[in-house]
């Protein structure tokens, strides 16, 4: 059943170009003009009124979250809150009938998850759940479904869960901005025509695999790894930093770049690996900044960034590309060769990958 993969994960990372095409399969216009979205019954008078949108969820899936919180608030013009549902559920969140919470689950079963939901419904709000499991709690308890297509995910590590929920992201901005007219035809259209793309440009990114494997047997013994980003490249660090810990136990932290002089930076000394994220072209030149102040502390760069950007091989001692997209959507690709990573740099270290040490693929207790 892993299909010649020695471990699931390893599977379910490959899967996502099938997944990612799967997602969007009937949620397309067959121009590529708009995002059709059968399932969100919510009308459009709602849609236009709508005054803020709660994002909770735990893990990865909050990860996917802050993805959606900066796609959504960029292209529809909403202000999103993004809260990891064990705090939510706790804090007396300011909802009302003109807010609208998302929930994200790839299980759908997750105890957090589904009481945050329970939560923001006796508060009034109506709840869009994004899940892969059909007919799961959340699903059923949710006023609206979307459903990522990822297929079953078994490694505990979550992969294609992932980039799925963010292809969920991604058409709630767009379906949303179409609504509230915060976006042009040719920019919706535009950007429908990337999205459509990410698939093979995912294929490709696996074709390089290698690449990573030779990484994974230098770096596979280190100690700690930092993961600098800034924008959608933060969001992205956080979520390859939890793998890289999930499954490596390598101690990681992700931070925002501009954020390592207020008290990160004392940890980085020679030889330090920091995965630096540099895919968003109006930040290039500040991210470019941090990976130089990283690198005058004699750190170890590996970086990240979109095909093009040659001046990274002057500065860090190692450039992975990915395929040049529109940069709201490159947090999809990405993510890829930070999977691999993770997955890599266990199997270096014989961890048991499918199955890390202490945690549950569903965690249906508080
Ligand atoms: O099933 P859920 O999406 O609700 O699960 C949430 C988290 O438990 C999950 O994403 C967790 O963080 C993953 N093991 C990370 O790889």
């Amino acid at each position: 059943e892993k299909n010649g993969f020695a471990h699931f994960m390893l599977k379910e990372i490959h899967e996502q170009p099938r997944a990612l095409r799967d997602t969007l399969k009937g949620r397309l216009a067959g121009d590529d003009s708009a995002v059709v979205l059968k399932e969100l019954e919510i009308d459009d008078q709602k849609l236009r009124s709508l005054r803020k949108i709660f994002i909770t969820a735990c893990g990865t899936a909050y990860h996917a979250g802050l993805v959606g919180k900066y796609v959504i608030e960029q292209l529809a013009r909403v202000p999103v809150e993004v809260d990891i549902a064990s705090e939510f559920r706790y804090r007396q969140p300011l909802i009302d009938e003109d807010t609208l919470v998302i929930v994200i689950s790839q299980s759908g079963e997750t105890a957090d998850t589904l009481a945050a939901l329970r939560e923001a419904r006796r508060l009034g709000a109506p709840v869009l759940a994004v899940t892969n499991v059909v007919d799961s709690s959340i699903a059923r308890e949710a006023d609206h479904v979307l459903y990522t297509w990822a297929g079953p995910e078994i490694a505990v590590a979550s992969t294609k869960a992932y980039t799925t929920q963010l292809v969920a992201m991604y058409l709630i901005a767009l379906h949303l901005a179409a609504v509230r007219g915060t976006i042009t035809l040719e920019e919706r259209r535009a950007i429908i025509k990337e999205l459509k793309q990410l698939d093979s440009r995912a294929e490709l990114i696996l074709g390089n695999g290698h690449l990573i494997k030779d990484l994974a047997r230098i770096y596979g013994r280190a100690e700690d790894v930092f993961f600098i980003g800034r924008g959608l490249d933060h969001a992205v660090a956080l979520e390859g930093s939890l793998k890289l810990k999930e499954i490596s136990y390598i101690h990681a932290e992700a931070y925002a770049a501009g954020e390592l002089k207020h008290g990160t930076l004392a940890l980085i000394e020679k030889g330090v690996p920091v995965v630096a994220l540099a895919t968003q072209k109006n930040l290039f030149e500040k991210t470019l900044s941090n990976i130089k102040e990283v690198k005058a502390r004699d750190a170890t760069v590996i970086a990240l960034a979109m095909e093009g950007q040659k001046e990274l091989e002057k500065v860090a001692d190692h450039v992975l590309y990915i395929p040049p997209t529109n940069p709201v959507l490159a947090p999809v690709l990405a993510v890829i060769p930070l999977q691999l990573l993770a997955y890599q740099m266990a199997v270096v270290r014989g961890c048991d990958v499918d199955q890390p040490r202490n945690l549950a693929k569903s965690v249906t207790v508080e």
